[in-house]
């Protein structure tokens, strides 16, 4: 296991009466070697506070774990990780190719070494001719990019990179994916948070959905996006077409000419809405609409934020 933990937990004081602020509640998952995971989850439910204790930068007041097989926060770990942080701030008096030169010296690589790096790793995020520009005078863009080939830098097993895009434009973006994808294929393992639910879903093998500071799920992006899935949409054409009754999970969305649509979810209330449809018509179609990972995702928080309505399914 590259990461696993369990029931991590971080409580804040805050203000002048050191008031308890829980920024994480429960959070739970494993990474396996070679995976890129993605981190999901609302702004605020905690994913940067789970990065900084993974890293060992923040002390988890509850629970714990173990990265690449050490404790959370252990030296030996630290050294084989790469880390993108969410707001990377770099002295900007520093030249891009100074950054690297320093972070690998950081990493225990060797000066010869790094003079053959850090160009290549300049050329990776498309910065190539911009190592002896000062960082004060990079874009936004251009320093995500720097911070992503910082976080490379000394060949890490592990590299952990909070919201890696954001900021990017489309062409900045497809350099990070390209990356990312590089990195999978020599064996390395990414963990990495999004709010870019295309990115997530093109990327990662698997992904944790936390809300609240709790995990919500750990699954495959096919499994999460399986189970919105359960959703039809059913077409019955006939004359004068009433709603269907007393069928749960059927939702009649109104007739257009003499063609009638009813939304439906779940498969028991599919086969009622078929019988219906053959009773009262002829069944012209039955479609199942595939919901996007963004809409699956949007409903989960919903849900368990709204705890009401508990009739979910668990991958
Ligand atoms: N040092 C801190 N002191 C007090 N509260 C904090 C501290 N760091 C984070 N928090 C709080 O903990 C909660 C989780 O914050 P965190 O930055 O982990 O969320 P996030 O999931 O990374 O959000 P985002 O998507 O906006 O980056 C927030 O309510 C935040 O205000
Ligand atoms: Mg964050």
């Amino acid at each position: 296991m590259v990461i696993s933990i369990r029931g991590l937990a971080k409580d804040f004081r805050v203000g002048v009466l050191g008031r308890r602020m829980a920024a994480v509640k429960d959070v739970s998952f494993d990474v396996l070697p070679n995976e890129v995971f993605g981190f999901i989850g609302p702004n605020g439910s905690g994913k940067s506070t789970t990065i900084h204790m993974l890293l060992g930068l923040v002390r988890p007041t509850r629970g714990g774990g173990t990265l690449l097989g050490h404790p959370l926060g252990a030296l030996a770990a630290r050294r084989q990780i790469g880390y993108l942080p969410e707001l990377p701030n770099f002295y900007g008096y520093l030249k891009a190719r100074e950054l690297l030169e320093i972070s690998g010296r950081l990493a225990g690589c060797d000066l010869g070494a790094l003079r053959r790096v850090v160009p290549e790793l300049l050329e990776r995020v498309d910065l190539a001719g911009r190592g002896e520009d000062l960082l004060r005078t990079f874009s936004k863009g251009m320093l995500q990019r720097i911070g992503v080939a910082q976080a490379l830098i000394g060949d890490p097993r592990l590299v952990i990179l909070d919201e890696p895009m954001s900021g990017l434009d489309p062409l900045g973006r497809h350099i990070v994916r390209n990356v990312i994808i590089d990195l999978k294929a020599r064996g390395r393992t990414v963990f990495f948070s999004s709010h870019i639910m295309p990115d997530i879903e093109t990327l990662c093998d698997r992904v944790a959905l936390i809300a609240d500071g709790r995990t919500l799920r750990v699954a495959s992006v096919e499994q999460l996006v399986r189970l919105g899935q359960e959703r039809f949409e059913v077409q019955v054409r006939g004359q004068q077409l009433q709603p269907p009754a007393g069928i749960a999970g059927a939702s009649w969305q109104g007739t257009v000419g003499d063609v009638g649509r009813v939304e439906v979810e779940g498969t028991a209330a599919l086969q009622q809405v078929i019988d219906w449809g053959r009773s009262v018509g002829e069944l012209l179609a039955v479609t199942p609409m595939r919901e996007s990972l963004e809409t699956v995702v949007v409903r989960a928080v919903a849900t368990a934020a709204d705890p009401a309505p508990k009739q979910e399914r668990t991958p």
